[in-house]
């Protein structure tokens, strides 16, 4: 059996037709238009049915797993309070995302760069430069970038990787998102003269005769669907009603299914568009627009605007425009896990649902319960007393329907019916079965019973259509609210923050995820710390998140603790300053912090923090704190000849032997101060710490402190800290210095192995002040650590932990993973995520909520992995 459709046959039919030939089409598709009347609020079908559609909102992408069960709940409690009798069809319907904000986004910073590489040969300045800057604004460039060392034909071509890498997803996961829609329909008691017509009837005098009724149904829907919209209102899920234009647009979705199918070719189409950005408007096949669909249209233009071309059916399968589609009848359904429904909704090319629910009288049910509980007794009854032992099965049953029959009468619960009908697409036979064998798997573990429906291929699609019409019968199965709560598909918002980037792909919704710390929600801290143990991927992390910096425009910083860096600056430029190491740079600890608000106090500031130090103590507020300060205001009016920082230059900036000679001189406490600082001041490492510096790293992009030597080198453990606190103050005094040159410009600042850094004393504290600080610079504090029980169990890590921002988790043990929770209070099921996940997966807290996340970076990048 084949019965084929075309638009406009009689023309198709003289031109050849494609390689495998269709026999001669029986009709034209315009006769599968079941919509004949488009009102300002309704829809009128060629079944005499007034429609009219609500959306479900869709979840913010904020929201988590948590949020989606606590949604669900919400709707079993919509659905046990609604009135018995009262019936709607819910509609799933399928949207492929559009990759084209995705391409466009790496596409801009792209072009970015290979402008900037142009630039670079003529010697402009490029600090001044960022995105929504253009060049040759009103504050000219204050200095000449000779210096900036960065690879910028790297970087750019990074950005052409990630295209790639996008593109690629895209292609192969083919990432969706979906629209739940609920429809109520209303068919006039009468119906017009001349009887019934058949499916796409589309009589002029028919339709005028009808739509004479309009507001007839208009006051049925407003007594129907009010009961319906309060129902979810009073849960706090506020359905969207859809206008008549909007309605067409959801059936037109349906009848051109190519916009879930083919998504293989449109994502390097989207691709090849995003790169010649002027081949007409980028983006997939879109709905007709709404002018096309307004009510003035008359039937056979409702019909031109949402025919497909081409529609075959066959015994197993449908064609339509070059779609492939499957249909099942789902009869039976047990609810299954969450984990199993998240296939559902992940599932490659998406699937057309229609779930038809109809609140039974429960006084009804409960007669026809009555009935089958009194056989099921009789039943077990005549085994005992023929000797037989009692079936455990029929015994247990009768209790079971007894329950239930027992609830319904006491109004305790509202009998449901559903008939639920699925379609999947593919573009090609092969992907098809595929996706049919898939979609069965997910069936059979979901606990549901159904069959593929054949012979009945058309008739599936319509159902599946937004019209509250069931063309394939099916007999009704009994459910109940709870067991419907997980048979449901919130749609989803993707998170796609203004000036946001990429973080990696989110794996609930299967797109791209672009996060800003910077961003506008007031309790945002710009400052990320991930957790994970040994080779959980925190440095690969952190290396990504540079190199999204770097294409970004920003000044990237980073300490690199392990030495693991170098590569990464070899690749894409920048400085590789290696810290304590006999020839090379200088830094001063006390270089004059001249673009601070408040130079003075943050020259204290960074004095007292490296006095700590070295101490290996901390120092609070009180007698040395004001001695140390006294000394510092004193060595700055010997050299600099004023407290006042507009006669202050850096040159002049004192030396560390200038406090110890102050100190010397202020009696007992003063002295041990001093003491203190004389190896750095006088003594042995007197030429690391008391020099003025030499290392200028104002026009540099990319700098990376290499403590390697320090590190692994027998040095003392106070000698490597104080070299620590030498690279986080020249880092302070740029972050600031770049942001009053440009209040646009963003400093991102990564640190490795951050533990390191907080046990020392005052590191929590200088941590914590740069943070908060962070936020009016610009800046982002970007941190990894693998101690997960210094963080836990200590009053340092759990100060840190309330000013960071964002969290991410990576691998965890099952205890690190239980104290995780407990701190940060998460779900169960993140916990047990983050006892299993595979290096590169990760967990990230955001401020707006928990995602999982995979850091997916392009192979071809170098440096990071
Ligand atoms: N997103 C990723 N994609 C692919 N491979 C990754 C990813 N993240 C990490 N890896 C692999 O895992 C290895 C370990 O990662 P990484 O060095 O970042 O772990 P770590 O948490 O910093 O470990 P450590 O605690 O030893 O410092 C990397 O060398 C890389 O091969
Ligand atoms: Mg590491």
């Amino acid at each position: 059996m084949n019965r084929i459709f075309r638009r406009n046959p009689a023309k198709e039919n003289a031109q050849p037709v494609e390689k495998k030939a269709f026999t001669q089409p029986q009709s034209d598709t315009l006769g599968l238009v079941p919509v004949v009347k488009i009102l300002p609020d309704m829809l009128i079908t060629s079944h005499n049915k007034f429609i009219k559609m609500y959306q479900f909102p869709p979840i913010t992408a904020q929201a988590g797993g948590e949020e989606i069960d606590r949604i669900q709940k919400k709707y079993a409690q919509v659905l046990a309070s609604l009135p018995p009798r009262t019936r709607f069809q819910i509609t799933v319907i399928p949207e492929p995302m559009d990759p084209t904000p995705d391409l466009e986004h790496f596409f801009n910073l792209q072009q970015k760069w290979a402008k900037q590489g142009q630039e670079n040969t003529t010697g402009l300045d490029d600090l001044d430069v960022f995105p929504g800057e253009q060049i040759g604004a009103a504050t000219p460039p204050s200095f000449k970038s000779d210096s900036s060392s960065l690879n910028t034909q790297q970087i750019e071509q990074s950005a052409r990787s990630f295209m790639a890498l996008i593109t690629n997803w895209y292609s192969s996961v083919n990432p969706i998102t979906w629209r739940m829609i609920i429809t109520l329909s209303y068919m006039p008691p009468f119906q017009p003269r001349g009887g019934l017509f058949g499916f796409g009837s589309r009589n002029g005098h028919y339709i005028e005769e009808l739509s004479s009724r309009a507001s007839v149904a208009r006051e049925y829907f407003d007594q129907q669907g009010g009961l319906l919209l309060q129902a979810f209102k009073n849960q706090g899920l506020e359905l969207i009603p859809l206008d008549g234009p909007s309605m067409a647009q959801v059936v037109w979705r349906v009848l051109h299914p190519t916009t879930t199918g083919a998504q293989e070719s449109s994502a390097s189409e989207a691709l090849q568009k995003v790169l010649n950005k002027d081949a007409g408007p980028a983006g997939l096949r879109t709905v007709p627009d709404r002018a096309w669909l307004s009510p003035g249209a008359t039937p056979d233009q409702i019909a031109e605007v949402l025919a497909p071309d081409n529609v075959r059916e066959d015994p197993n399968v449908i064609y339509i425009d070059g779609v492939y589609l499957k249909g099942y009848s789902v009869y039976d359904y047990n609810p299954g896990s969450m984990v199993h429904l998240q296939q559902l909704t992940s599932f490659p090319g998406g699937f057309f649902g229609s779930l038809f629910v109809y609140v039974e009288d429960p006084a009804e049910i409960a007669g026809k319960l009555r009935s089958k509980e009194t056989s099921l007794k009789g039943r077990s009854h005549m085994r005992r007393s023929k000797g037989f032992i009692a079936s455990f099965g029929s015994e247990q049953e009768a209790a079971e329907v007894e329950t239930t029959r027992a609830k319904m009468e006491m109004g305790l619960e509202n009998p449901i019916s559903i008939r639920f009908f699925i379609l999947v697409a593919a573009a090609d036979m092969n992907e098809l079965k595929s996706r049919a064998q898939k979609m069965e798997n997910i069936l059979i573990t979901l606990g549901a019973k159904f069959f593929a429906t054949t012979h009945n291929q058309l008739h599936t699609w319509q159902t599946a259509l937004p019209l509250s019409h069931i063309a394939t019968q099916q007999k009704k199965r009994n459910m109940t609210p709870g067991a419907l709560q997980t048979f449901f598909w919130p749609p989803q918002d993707r998170l796609f923050e203004e000036g946001g980037r990429y973080m990696g792909i989110d794996l609930n919704s299967g797109a791209p995820l672009y996060f800003n710390p910077l961003g506008k929600s007031s309790d945002r801290s710009p400052t990320l710390l991930a957790i994970g143990k040994m080779g959980g991927g925190k440095s690969v992390w952190l290396r990504t998140n540079m190199l999204i910096g770097l294409m970004q425009g920003n000044s990237v910083f980073a300490v690199d603790l392990e030495g693991e860096m170098e590569d990464f600056v070899k690749t894409y430029g920048g400085r590789y300053v290696k810290v304590g190491a006999s020839s090379g740079d200088r830094i001063n600890v006390l270089d004059v912090p001249l673009d601070d608000e408040e130079p003075l106090v943050s020259g204290v500031e960074q004095l007292v923090a490296f006095t700590s130090t070295v101490l290996g103590r901390e120092i609070t507020h009180g007698q040395e704190w004001n001695m140390l300060a006294e000394a510092y205001e004193a060595a700055i009016k010997d050299r600099l000849g004023s407290l006042n920082p507009k006669d202050w230059s850096p040159q002049k900036a004192p030396v560390l032997s200038d406090i110890a000679d102050i100190l010397e001189h202020m009696g007992e406490v003063g002295r041990s101060l001093s003491a203190g600082l004389k190896p750095y001041a006088s003594g042995v490492y007197s030429q690391f710490f008391n020099t003025p510096s030499t290392l200028d790293i104002s026009n540099e992009r990319l700098v990376v402190f290499g403590l390697g030597n320090v590190h692994t080198a027998s040095a003392a453990e106070i000698r490597k800290r104080a070299y620590l606190w030498q690279v986080m103050s020249i880092i302070w005094s740029e972050t600031v210095s770049r942001h009053r040159k440009n209040s646009t410009h963003i400093t991102d600042v990564f640190l490795d192995e951050v533990w390191v850094l907080l046990k020392a004393p005052g590191g929590a504290e200088a941590i914590e002040n740069m943070a908060r600080r962070y936020r009016k610079r610009q800046g982002i504090l970007w941190m990894a650590t693998q101690e997960v029980d210094e963080f836990l169990y200590h009053d340092v890590g759990r100060r840190i932990l309330k000013i960071i921002g964002t969290t991410i988790l990576m691998s965890q043990s099952d205890y690190a993973a239980d104290g995780l929770q407990s701190l940060l209070h998460f779900s169960d099921y993140i916990r047990n995520t983050l006892v299993e996940m595979p290096t590169g997966k990760l967990v990230m807290k955001l401020p707006v909520g928990t995602k999982i996340v995979r850091n997916f970076v392009p192979e071809d990048v170098f440096g990071i992995l």
